[in-house]
């Protein structure tokens, strides 16, 4: 008996933990992080947090605000008030960096705050990974052309100490 519920309690933790989505972006990107609440909202109130600290986002009685914000997230956000009243409280976010990667989740008060969360990964841009190893390639295939004509250089010279 105790076993079971050891046993469902670990599944409940499992299926409350993956259902944080993740994100894959580029840096640079943007991205939308999805917030709905789980009925109609009759307040438009909901707290956007960075690592369930730093303030990204707040959505007070219908109106977007910036206050509170933390300086990282400065002229980078925007969220929808027409669909606010669907209780779509969904935050965009801009001109992703590597360090923005991490945990954001959207606070609804009005239910108990359920929050929504959604992890960001960043990587390196597509661009940026063909230029490396292309560039790399090229100093191994010039390093390469080299002692290709070495090879023969030195075999006509023992050649001709024989
Ligand atoms: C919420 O609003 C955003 C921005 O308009 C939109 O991209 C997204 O699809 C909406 N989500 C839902 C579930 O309606």
């Amino acid at each position: 008996m105790f076993k079971s519920v050891l046993l469902c309690f670990f599944i409940l933790v499992l299926n409350e933990a993956s259902v944080d989505k993740t994100v894959q972006v580029f840096v640079g990107d943007s991205t939308v992080f999805p917030c709905r609440s789980p009925r109609q909202p009759t307040i438009f109130t909901a707290y956007w947090r960075y690592e369930d600290s730093k303030n990204v986002y707040d959505i007070q009685d219908g109106v977007g605000s910036t206050k509170e914000q933390d300086p990282a997230y400065k002229s980078r956000t925007e969220s929808f008030p027409t669909e606010y009243s669907k209780g779509n409280f969904s935050l965009k976010l801009r001109k992703l960096q590597k360090i923005d990667a991490g945990s954001y989740c959207c606070y609804l008060p009005e239910f108990s705050s359920h929050q929504i969360c959604t992890v960001l990964q960043v990587k390196d841009g597509p661009r940026g990974i063909q230029v490396k190893p292309g560039s790399n390639r090229g100093v191994e295939s010039k390093a390469e052309r080299i002692v290709s004509l070495l090879i023969p250089f030195f075999a006509g010279t023992i050649l001709l100490w024989l």
